[in-house]
């Protein structure tokens, strides 16, 4: 893979962050009247201030908010070209196991130390987007324990970390135009934790690939072909291509909900793609990810995310009066930003 080559100005938006301690994970879906979209595309540029604005409240706190555009909301909210990677989440099928695909315009992801903090920057998101987006998802999610999830492994141990994170999520000199953004890869997984429970640990090691309590890694002389590690391990000409995960436990109990909210950024998304196609299909075909006998997938989407410097600069394209079909062909700059001056020299012709 090419090196990270950071594109001056292009900042990403807060994909590279520690693990934290809670998450809300909100997915909506914006109505098709033009005020509707231009209240969505304000409210996205304006997700930075409303984090610095809640997160000010305790700096500690560490909140962030990453904003995700899906493929048809990039076309209709923002009317320029289609980042390189950019297109539907592509649905799975095979022996009854289901990558499913569901509708999604936008994505927050929102992290703190503190759930209040969370709940508070979602409560702001969704009171802007009251009348003009319906929120179809909404995921809070929780450390437990040691990262553990709730199969009971400890879940993130092989994330890339530093540069190397920002390398594996961060797009740079492949698609100039929106280098320093991110594609994001979500599915909302609920699991059969009766069943799981019933099997032996050293069962549940295989499938997983690590021992339950130590999290070491298995020797490859006893770990399956189809442990979930080697499954999602990518490998291209020699080199390992990573992904940024920060899955979380959620549930309730009452309901007997208990369940994985994976997220995985990457700087394309075609690597996240080889990995699930390598769980639900089987490398070879067959050869499947056994955490799937346990684990039913209700969600999945994918997502852009633009680099704050471009997710920042949204506000102005509301103001514009061209079509998107008139302004699919203007470029966004390499520092990120939108060609705002010749738009709006375009709209007013
Ligand atoms: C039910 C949902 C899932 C659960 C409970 C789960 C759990 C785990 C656990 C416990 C590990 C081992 C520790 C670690 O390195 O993080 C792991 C590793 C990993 N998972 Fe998942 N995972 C899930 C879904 C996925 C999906 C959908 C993908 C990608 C499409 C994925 C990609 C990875 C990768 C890349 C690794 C690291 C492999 C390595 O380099 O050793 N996981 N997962």
């Amino acid at each position: 893979m090419t090196d990270h080559v950071p594109t001056s100005g292009a900042e990403p938006q807060a994909v590279v962050s520690p693990l934290t301690k809670a998450a809300i994970f909100l997915v909506a879906l914006v109505n098709s009247d033009a005020s509707s979209q231009d209240a969505a595309t304000t409210l996205c540029a304006d997700v930075s201030g409303l984090v610095r604005a809640v997160g000010f409240r305790d700096l500690n706190g560490r909140l962030t908010c990453v904003t995700g555009i899906a493929a048809g909301a990039w076309d209709r909210l923002t009317g320029l070209p289609r980042p390189a990677g950019l297109h539907p989440f592509r649905e799975l099928r095979a022996g009854g196991r289901n990558a499913v695909s569901t509708p999604a315009d936008l994505l927050f992801h929102i992290r703190a130390t503190r759930m209040d903090l969370c709940f508070e920057l979602a409560g702001q998101i969704a009171e802007r987007l009251a009348g003009a987006a319906t929120i179809v998802d909404e995921v809070h999610g929780f450390s437990y324990f040691d990262e553990r999830d709730l199969l009971g492994f400890v879940d993130g141990t092989e994330n890339p970390a530093g540069a190397a994170a920002a390398r594996a999520a961060i797009v740079g000199a492949e698609d100039p135009a929106y280098a320093g953004g991110s594609y994001v890869i979500v599915q909302k997984y609920v699991h059969d934790l009766a069943a799981w429970n019933a099997l032996p640990v050293e069962e549940q090691e295989k499938i997983i690939g690590r021992t339950k309590l130590a999290d070491i890694e298995l020797d490859d002389a006893v770990k399956p072909s189809s442990a979930h590690n080697a499954l999602t391990t990518i490998t291209v000409d020699g080199e390992e291509v990573k992904i940024v995960r920060d899955n979380m436990p959620f549930g309730h109990v009452g309901a007997g909900e208990y369940g994985t909210y994976f997220i995985g950024y990457a700087r394309s998304p075609a690597t996240t793609e080889q990995m699930l196609e390598n769980m639900f299909v089987g490398s070879p075909p067959g050869n499947y990810d056994r955490i799937l006998d346990f684990s039913t997938a209700v969600t999945g989407a994918l997502f852009f995310v633009p680099s704050q410097s471009l997710l920042d600069s949204f506000g102005d394209l509301g103001a514009l009066a061209a079509p998107a079909s008139a302004r699919a062909g203007d470029e966004v700059m390499g520092d990120g930003s939108l060609h705002i001056g010749s738009l709006q020299k375009g709209a007013s012709q």
